[in-house]
Order: C-alpha cells, then structure tokens, then sequence
C-alpha cells in the first residue's frame, strides 16, 4: 500500500486531504507508512467514519511519537489521561463556557515551548448541527504568496515566544497563577522555518503566545503580527473543516496554524478527543 492508494479529494484550496480505505482502530503498519507518507506532503489530513475509544486513539498517536499531555488536568481523559477531551459540556450538565470559546485566535499548539508538538489530532464525538468546524490556515501557501517587499521585510526575523503574552493571548494569560507563569520562559525561533519533512520554508508565530519580534517594538510587533495573520489566513489559504460524528483530522504543528471556529450555539453539544505528539 502507499499513499497514492489511500488519498482522497483535497476538501479545502489547498489543506484537507481526505484519507480513504484506513481504520485506525486497526491499522497495520503497512498502513500506518502509507498514511505517515500521505501526511508528509499533506499537513492536514481528513479519515471519515472511525470508531475509536480514548485508548484507541492514544495508542493511534503513539505511533508518531510522544504524546503530550494536555496543560489542564480537569480535561483528561479518565481512560487514557495522555488525551485530553474537548467539551462545552459542564458536569453538571449546562455549558462549560471554556469550551465553548477556548482556542477561537490563531495558533498552533505548545508554540510557547522550546520544542513545540510534530502534530495533533482531534477525534469527533458529538458534534453540533450549527457550526462547530475548526479552521486551518496553510503556512506554506502564506509564506509562498508573501508579497515580495513583505517576504523581503520578514525574512531573517526572530519571534519571542512567550505564554499567552501574544495579540490575541490575554485570555490564557489571565488564567494563570503566578506559580504557572513563573514555569514559561521566552523562546526565540526564526519566523521562517524550514520544514523538517518536505524542507520547505513556511512562516511559524501564532496569535496567543508570539509576544514579538526580537529588536521590534511592541507596537510594531503586534502590528506586523496582525499584517501576517490576517495574509495567512485568507479564504484563499484556509480550510474550514465541518465535523462529523467519527471524524479524525491530524494536522501538522508547524505547517499550519488553526484555531476553534467558535461558531455554534453554545447549547449544542460539541466533545472531541484530542492527542498531541512531540518528536520521539
Ligand atoms: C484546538 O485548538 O486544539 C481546538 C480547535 C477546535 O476546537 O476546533
């Protein structure tokens, strides 16, 4: 088998392969290097109609790397605590706001870290009728159509990258306890990267934990920051996922930048699984 076989339509412009002929509750590895060759050219993939359970998928994802916990204990699964759920579910029943709202700026994950997570994915359990999609943002394409005096004004450029500190960051800032704050220190890296896989240059910050640019002022950070979210994210660049019950989308941490649509009513339910992996 190899990754021709398995790849579907592109269901975006130019992110959302979709994934045809896998069961990942089953994979062989056979399989797993077909879909591993398929995500190396394509960072966001799409596999319709699985049947997973939290342990499932942990034992899916492991198969990348290590997975990272997810940062907040309350939302770790009591079967496999390496994945973490996404619910606007309160126990009690009503809606839990966080998750309503949580990850609605750009971003990819652990983008505050020395070594950010390789990929994520998510798993849909319930999923509203209204909305409720997740938007990717292709950092490849944003970098590629640069426009040339911009591409020329970024290129050599460090990000600081330092938790919740970011245009869009206040939110997660807020949340924490001055012993939390005191773990995050700040991470320099170079705005255009090279991608370990394909090798090729793609632009890396994210809206919640890129406070700036070395050298930069804050307000000329925060507005190049904007200029290049708001070029990165073009209809043309991004790819709107509309969920369905058993859907699991994998997307590639650096490629990409993604974030919660945020566009359902509140009281329907929405609850995915989730696993992120580091490099092993
Ligand atoms: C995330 O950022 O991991 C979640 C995105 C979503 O809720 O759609």
């Amino acid at each position: 088998m190899d990754a021709k076989e398995i790849c579907g339509p592109l269901l975006g412009p130019t992110l959302g392969r979709e994934i045809v002929g896998l069961d990942l509750a089953t994979l062989d590895d056979d399989g797993f290097a077909a879909l591993a060759s398929a995500f190396a050219d394509n960072p966001v993939l799409v596999l319709r109609m699985q049947e997973l359970a939290a342990p499932d998928l942990a034992r899916f994802a492991r198969r990348f790397g290590h997975i990272r916990p997810g940062v907040d204990p309350k939302y770790r699964h009591a079967e496999a605590p390496e994945i973490s759920f996404l619910s606007n579910v309160a126990a009690d029943g009503g809606v839990d706001t966080f998750g309503v709202t949580r990850a609605a700026a750009w971003h990819y994950d652990g983008s505050f870290a020395e070594k950010p997570p390789i990929l994520a994915m998510l798993y849909g359990v319930e999923i509203p009728a209204v909305g409720g999609g997740t938007l990717f943002a292709d950092m490849y394409q944003a970098y590629e159509t640069l426009p040339p005096a911009l591409k020329a004004r970024v290129e050599g450029l460090e990000t600081v990258n330092h938790f919740g500190l970011g245009p869009e960051g206040r939110d997660y800032f807020d949340g924490l306890t001055p012993e939390r704050w005191s773990e995050y220190r700040p991470v320099r890296r170079p705005l255009v990267m090279r991608h370990r896989l394909s090798g090729r240059p793609y632009l890396e910050f994210c809206m919640i934990h890129t406070a700036g640019f070395v050298g930069m002022s804050h307000r000329d950070s925060h507005a190049l920051l904007a200029e290049l979210a708001e070029h990165a994210t073009a209809a043309e660049c991004a790819y709107y996922h509309r969920w369905r019950p058993g859907d699991v989308v994998i997307w590639d941490e650096h490629a990409t930048m993604h974030r919660n649509a945020a566009d359902f009513p509140p009281d329907q339910r929405r609850i995915m699984l989730r696993a992120m992996v580091e490099a092993a």
